[in-house]
């Protein structure tokens, strides 16, 4: 970074529909300024700097020279990524990209060994670890307040309202598929309570009656330690009934997150006392009720082949749906927020860092390799 400046000035490339959204967030990070735009469509770079004040640069080559650019924000369709993200890199700007990475894990790992050389900051923007309902689920696995994780789905009823047939989603040498494209982001959430996961199946079925081939549904099953996980995204509905549901099953419990960036929780399950309290603390702002409440003999149970003891069954309730944009910005704001500490200090801890684009990548592709067509 430039060390006349303690603000960061990010350079926007493609500042198409989500950089309205996701420019919006990150400038609530104090100290942000956006230097300067440029998109391969003049309309779209006039109406950015309009609405953000901004430089409009005419090539991609005199962003990339601006001397009062810090760091360069990505957020062309996907094709263009690893390009685009190594010609910022080895102009000396710090990188930030949209998800996925890239099209090839392997073109990933070139730019993570670029960034490391050039000690520059590069990051893919999987903002879904930053939601504090992904912590909070994440100390109900790892304390095993619901006992061990069994079974997981992810069910994705995605609105493809704004999706004709030309959209670049659905020409795969663009978008790399719905695995690549889209799936990326709930590949690293699953990492992120799980740790590495594999994909041990995969489907994709074909929308006849279209002139181009399209494939607006896909499924995979991966392994997480002995454990599977369903991934299901199929975009094919209304934008008004456009959702999603992550359900974590375990053995005395489960945990369902509604809306893809998951905006409301609702736990159950069968607890002692000393964990209703602690699932209690965890979620302060949560309703929580005693369904039932076990005396005596009636505590005795037995569940994946164990005997145990419940003093009650509970249900907990936290958030809404509605908060979803909220919940989205908000997200946005804190991975800026996370990835300019970084900037500031090599040894800052980053919640998502180079690594993430590149293993959500990677399992995005074996997905795509393995997958039958139906
Ligand atoms: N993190 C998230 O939650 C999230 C959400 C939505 C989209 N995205 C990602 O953001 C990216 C953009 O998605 P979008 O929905 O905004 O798409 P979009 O089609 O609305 O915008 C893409 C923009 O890139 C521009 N562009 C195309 N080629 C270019 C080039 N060579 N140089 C400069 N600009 C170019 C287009 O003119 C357009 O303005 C995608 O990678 C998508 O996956 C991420």
């Amino acid at each position: 970074m430039n060390r006349l400046s303690t603000d960061t000035r990010i350079g926007v490339i493609g500042s198409g529909g989500f950089t309205r959204f996701s420019v919006e967030a990150f400038l609530k990070v104090s100290g942000t300024k956006i230097s300067g735009v440029f998109d391969i469509n003049p309309q779209n770079s006039k109406s950015f700097s309009d609405k953000f004040g901004c430089k409009v640069f005419s090539s991609e080559e005199k962003l990339l020279e601006d001397t009062e650019t810090d760091l360069i924000y990505i957020a062309t369709p996907p094709f263009l990524h690893f390009l685009q993200s190594k010609q910022a890199l080895l102009s000396g700007k710090h990188v930030i990209c949209e998800k996925p990475a890239a099209l090839k894990a392997e073109e990933v790992k070139e730019l993570i060994s670029i960034a490391h050389e050039k000690k520059l900051l590069y990051a893919v923007n999987l903002m879904q670890r930053y939601n504090p309902l992904f912590s909070n689920v994440k100390r109900v696995i790892e304390e095993k307040f619901l006992g061990e994780f069994l079974h997981g789905y992810f069910e994705n009823y995605a609105s493809d309202e704004n999706l004709d047939e030309k959209h670049w989603m659905w020409d795969e040498s663009k978008s790399g598929g719905i695995f690549i494209e889209h799936a990326v982001h709930f590949f690293d959430l699953f990492e992120g309570w799980f740790g590495k996961g594999d994909v041990i199946a995969s489907q994709k079925i074909m929308k006849e009656g279209v002139e181009h081939n399209i494939w607006p549904e896909v499924q995979a099953i991966c392994n997480y330690g002995n454990r599977l996980v369903n991934f299901y995204h199929g975009f094919h509905q209304a934008d008004r009934m456009d959702r999603q549901e992550i359900k974590l099953v375990f053995e005395t419990g489960e945990i369902i997150l509604f809306e893809w960036v998951p905006s409301r929780l609702l736990l159950k399950g069968l607890v002692t006392n000393e964990n209703m309290k602690a699932i209690a603390d965890l979620f302060p702002e949560g309703e929580l009720e005693i369904v039932k409440s076990f005396i005596g003999k009636d505590k005795e149970y037995r569940s994946h082949f164990v005997d145990r003891q419940a003093d009650q069954k509970i249900v907990l309730e936290v958030g809404n749906n509605d908060l979803k944009s909220t919940i989205y910005q908000q997200l946005l704001t804190d991975m800026m927020l996370d990835q300019i500490q970084w900037i500031k200090n090599n040894n800052h801890e980053r919640r998502i860092n180079q690594y993430n684009g590149l293993h959500s990548l990677k399992m995005a592709e074996k997905a795509e390799r393995l997958a039958i067509k139906l």
